[in-house]
């Protein structure tokens, strides 16, 4: 992605450079000129003028001054990239990836908004605990950051993590963050129940690992996989969409990786069930868990080199409703362990554009379909309503890339304090050039330009 450096938390503050922005004058204003940019289905050729955080016109020829130009002849403009799964760490998990580093990342990868998962450490499992996430991630953040919280059964307290501004309640069925035997339908129920009434989204990990054990010796990670069933997956899916549907709260199925779960979801023709895929689950099998191990080991598995096909093959099609990277950073003497010790996940916020995008040069995903998997859909899914479109008055979180210049996957260079990747060394077309979020720009070429403290606190149901 030609970084020129390796870089660390003192390599971004070195970087820093003071934004214009002070109580008088208010921020300074940001001029994209001549720009390919997408507006609903086109690309069209325009200018974009961004005022007080905000877009304030999009037209053919703009010639008002601004605090600032950029000038995008070569450039192609989209919505800020939304991602409602990542893992930022932080706290007691600093060692792994801070609020810093993690919106680094976010930033180099075009994502301008994303939203935490809860098991943190301490988890996000009360109203007190995700003001207190919040509080700390204020000050420290590059782009906008909101928070899930842990799925609870007790409806005062979900009702006040909804108040605190979760955007959702997760429910990590493999080992849930807050204790709850979800293995009886009737706790599952409650959840839902809460849920429904404290008018709040349900994300689930739907693996049942109580049903489908992972027994026997296991030596390699393509045993591991192999034994990690994904009949796990689909029957748990199936078993919340059967409890979901008398009840009628919103839920949203992460990270998806097999076909068979995704037709389950999208049978259900109701508007309360919405589905995620990640980049690793629609481009790498079980082959290259053999080949990387460690560096391929995440949860969900992957998955047969037929079902990734497959899987991809849905997602062009538009079957899946958003793409999240669920960024997931260990260290790696956590993950080069033996497989049942090694931690899954990776990291992805840094990889998923440029993949994407390289699909898009290769004719294998089109453009609009790759702005509403990582944009539009999350915006509305998560409702955050300013965001996720290019049009006047939305908020001015916008990435610009340059679709024809080629890359490499290098994780040397990422911002994340994670820097292995199981696409190390893929040729990518499709490179991030500028990231700008609430009107500032914040990475630039390979540099992170902005102050943390750029990003905002999302909370849920509020809009600016
Ligand atoms: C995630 C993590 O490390 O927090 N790991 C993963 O493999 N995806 C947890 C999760 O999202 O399941
Ligand atoms: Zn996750």
């Amino acid at each position: 992605m030609g970084y020129s450096s390796a870089p660390t938390v003192l390599g971004i503050l070195k970087h820093l450079k003071r934004s214009k922005s002070d109580e008088t004058s208010g921020l300074p204003s940001l001029l994209i000129r001549d720009a390919h940019i997408w507006t609903k289905n086109d690309t069209t050729r325009g200018s974009i003028l961004v005022e007080q955080g905000k877009i304030r016109r999009i037209a053919r020829n703009i010639t008002e001054r601004a605090d600032g130009e950029i000038l995008a002849q070569r450039l192609l403009v989209l919505p800020g990239l939304i991602d409602g799964h990542v893992h930022l760490r932080d706290m007691k998990l600093s060692y792994k990836e801070d609020f810093t580093t993690g919106t680094a990342a976010a930033a180099a990868g075009g994502f301008t908004s994303v939203i935490d998962m809860p098991n943190s450490l301490p988890p996000t499992d009360s109203a007190e605990r995700l003001r207190e996430r919040a509080e700390r991630a204020s000050g420290k953040i590059l782009v906008n950051v909101g928070f899930h919280s842990a799925a609870l059964n007790d409806y005062d307290e979900v009702r006040a993590m909804k108040s605190a501004g979760a955007f959702s309640m997760k429910l990590y069925m493999p080992s849930p963050i807050a204790s709850l035997d979800i293995d009886d339908d009737k706790v599952v129920i409650q959840v839902l129940n809460a849920a429904k009434q404290a008018s709040l989204l349900l994300t689930v990990h739907a693996e049942d690992a109580t049903k489908f054990p992972m027994t026997g010796e296991i030596r390699t990670f393509a045993e591991m996989v192999r034994l990690r069933r994904g009949i796990a997956e689909t029957s748990a899916v199936r078993r919340i969409l059967r409890l979901q549907r008398p009840i009628g709260c919103r839920v949203h199925f992460c990270h998806i990786s097999l076909p068979s779960s995704l037709s389950a979801i999208s049978n259900r023709s109701s508007g309360h069930v919405s589905s995620e895929v990640t980049p690793p689950h629609t481009l790498l099998s079980q082959n290259q868990v053999k080949r990387l191990g460690w560096k391929a080991w995440m949860l969900p598995p992957l998955r047969s080199h037929k079902d990734t096909r497959k899987l991809f093959r849905a997602m062009k099609m538009g079957i899946p409703t958003t793409m999240a990277t669920d960024h997931a950073p260990h260290t790696v003497k956590e993950k080069a362990r033996t497989p049942r010790k090694s931690s899954p996940g990776i990291p992805g916020l840094e990889t998923a554009l440029p993949l994407m995008l390289t699909m898009v040069n290769k004719g294998k995903l089109s453009l609009g379909r790759l702005v509403s998997l990582l944009a539009t859909n999350p915006a509305k899914v998560f409702d955050l309503r300013s965001k996720g479109r290019l049009e006047n008055g939305a908020d001015g979180d916008l990435v610009l890339v340059d679709l024809k210049k080629r890359g490499r996957i290098d994780p040397d260079k990422f911002f994340s304090k994670a820097h292995y990747s199981p696409f190390e060394g893929w040729k990518t077309q499709g490179v991030v050039h500028t990231t700008i979020v609430n009107g500032l720009v914040v990475y630039r070429e390979g540099e992170i330009t902005g102050e943390p403290g750029i990003g905002k606190v999302l909370k849920s149901g509020r809009h600016v």
